[in-house]
């Protein structure tokens, strides 16, 4: 009797374990370019200047184009990373499903990488928005909608980029297919439909799973 009911709180306990991992796990797999978006805009409100709509057109050009810029950051988070201008319209458009004649005008562009994955507010503060030229992009009274996008390679260097554009909120950048647009295998952007893919998922998959051992072990080792 006594054993049984030993037994049924090491169950307790375990699950509980699990249900903490699960939690961890669960909360960075969210999408850290909205949580950037979130924070762009709070920096805007607390300026009184208005919000911008999250467009997930422009964000997935943003990826699109950090994508290029793979063997591109220099140290100090600078990025020497331009693709060409057509490249917009003939390139990154077209790879997102974004509608041709909806193109807009792109009014700001951020782009900034540093050696492995932060926090989006480490991101915008260290990152991308570290000196007064950038803090005055993203306080441009022009801009109305933003997009944001990230990727991460492979033992390589973590890249944010953000665009703005001053397009009308649902007239510009609108995405083919009912506005979820076309699949992207690498990283992740704002607005997206589909989960994310930042390249930092394999660590935070990592360490979830070396918790629920470590969990399944201490576990085990109490049993004996
Ligand atoms: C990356 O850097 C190389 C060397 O400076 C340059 O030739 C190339 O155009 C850059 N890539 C982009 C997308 O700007
Ligand atoms: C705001 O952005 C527009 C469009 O890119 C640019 O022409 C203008 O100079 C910017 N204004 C400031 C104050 O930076
Ligand atoms: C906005 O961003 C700038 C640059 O990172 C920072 O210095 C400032 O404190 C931020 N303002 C708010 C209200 O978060
Ligand atoms: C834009 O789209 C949203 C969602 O589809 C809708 O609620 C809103 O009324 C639209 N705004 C305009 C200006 O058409």
């Amino acid at each position: 009797m006594m054993m049984k009911k030993h037994c049924f709180c090491e169950w307790i306990l375990l699950l509980c374990h699990l249900l903490l991992a699960a939690l961890v796990c669960s909360k960075h797999y969210g999408n850290p370019a909205n949580d950037l978006v979130d924070i762009i805009n709070q920096n805007r409100t607390a300026q009184k200047l208005s919000r911008l709509n999250d467009s997930p057109g422009l964000g997935c050009m943003a990826l699109q184009y950090v994508e290029l810029c793979k063997g591109n950051c220099s140290g100090n988070s600078a990025v020497s990373c331009k693709p060409p201008e057509d490249d917009f319209t003939e390139v990154f458009a077209p790879n997102c499903g974004v509608e041709l004649p909806t193109i807009g005008t792109i009014t700001g562009l951020i782009v900034g990488c540093q050696s492995k994955y932060t926090e989006p507010s480490l991101a915008f503060a260290n990152v991308l928005v570290k000196d007064k030229k950038s803090l005055s992009v993203v306080r441009n009274k022009s801009h109305s909608e933003v997009g944001v996008g990230l990727i991460g390679f492979h033992k390589g260097p973590f890249f944010w980029c953000v665009l703005f554009s001053n397009g009308g909120t649902n007239s510009s950048f609108v995405l083919e297919d009912r506005g979820e647009g076309i699949k992207q295998n690498k990283g992740c952007y704002s607005g997206s439909a589909f989960p994310c893919n930042a390249g930092h998922r394999n660590a935070m998959l990592f360490n979830c799973i070396t918790i629920t051992l470590g969990c399944l072990i201490i576990s085990l080792l109490n049993k004996i």
